[in-house]
């Protein structure tokens, strides 16, 4: 069966790199702000995604509003071209950490932004490293959430000797033990609060024996900075030799690497999962594209029989 890209605004280059990976035309879409603000969007030659694989390729950071609308328009736009499967790549899926109620009255944004993508005509998902893979379960299709911590670890090892794994708080030790059960590595976690009004993040210490060692932090995103530069601080008042992060999204607002620069970080190590990239000396970014278009293939392929 044929396979086309299509993508959003915040992943043009990366759709088009997927799309020679895996083998797939890449069909343009033009874009308009209609004058009341409203967006539009056509595929480019929509008729050859009849009875083929659409492969709908967006990331939802930055202008997370808009490009959720863009990917939802692009989902339903592949679904009335008759294409005969619609697969949604996503690396960043925003509004993810609302993943539950946590003071009342508030809603389960992830919940809501999953249902939008499977109601708006997709039927498979392919994500990376969400941050609650539990929200999968409400796309009723088939969902996959990538890690690709192991990818990160394995970078940082160049700048490390002896290290140890340690994710900033519990929701983080999975993806820590990917990558540290994967490199045959030591891991452990620390305790965070996050006070739900202010925001503001307490890392408490652990038993993690770091003194004398050098520490790869594993999380998933990084916004503002405060969790890893308080996880770094504490790392380093208890000995760690070395700091360096290995985060799959890079967000970083505001002033977020140079309160990492403060805390003491030596590198920081960020997958290209997002529309931005950051040009600074501390920052490096680690191509996961290769494992995104191998999950691709596999899921084609299974498709096709
Ligand atoms: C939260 O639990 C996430 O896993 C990240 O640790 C968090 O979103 C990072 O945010 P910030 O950089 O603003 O502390």
């Amino acid at each position: 069966m044929k396979k086309y890209i299509v993508y959003g605004l915040n992943y043009e280059d990366e759709a088009r790199e997927l799309g020679s990976l895996v083998n797939a035309e890449v069909l343009n879409v033009k874009h308009k702000i209609f004058p009341d603000g409203e967006r539009y969007l056509r595929i480019e030659h929509a008729e050859k995604l009849s009875n083929s694989v659409a492969i709908v390729v967006n990331t939802m950071f930055p202008n997370q509003n808009d490009s959720l609308v863009e990917t939802l328009m692009l989902i339903n736009a592949a679904r009335k071209a008759n294409a005969s499967k619609v697969i949604a790549v996503i690396p960043y899926l925003a509004y993810a950490r609302q993943d539950k109620v946590f003071l009342s009255g508030e809603p389960v944004s992830a919940e809501l932004v999953v249902k939008s993508l499977r109601m708006s005509g997709a039927d498979v998902l392919i994500t990376v490293d969400v941050h609650s893979p539990a929200i999968l379960e409400h796309f009723d299709g088939i969902a996959v959430n990538l890690l690709v911590s192991r990818e990160l670890v394995e970078k940082a090892l160049e700048y490390l000797e002896n290290p140890v794994v340690i994710a900033p708080d519990k929701g983080a030790l999975e993806r820590a033990r990917y990558a540290a059960e994967n490199l045959g590595l030591e891991y452990d976690y620390l305790v965070k609060h996050r006070d739900r009004e202010t925001g503001i993040v307490k890392i408490e210490p652990k038993e993690a024996s770091v003194s004398g060692r050098d520490v790869v932090i594993v999380d998933d995103i990084i916004s503002t900075g405060g969790t890893i530069a308080e996880a770094s601080k504490l790392l380093l008042s208890i000995g760690a030799r070395k700091i360096v992060v290995a985060a799959t999204h890079g967000l970083l607002v505001g002033s977020a690497l140079d309160k990492l620069r403060k805390a003491g970080v030596y590198r920081v190590l960020l997958a290209n999962t997002v529309g931005v990239k950051y040009e600074d000396p501390l920052v490096e970014y680690v191509d996961i594209l290769r494992v995104i278009a191998d999950k691709l293939g596999s899921i084609i392929e299974k498709q096709e029989k």
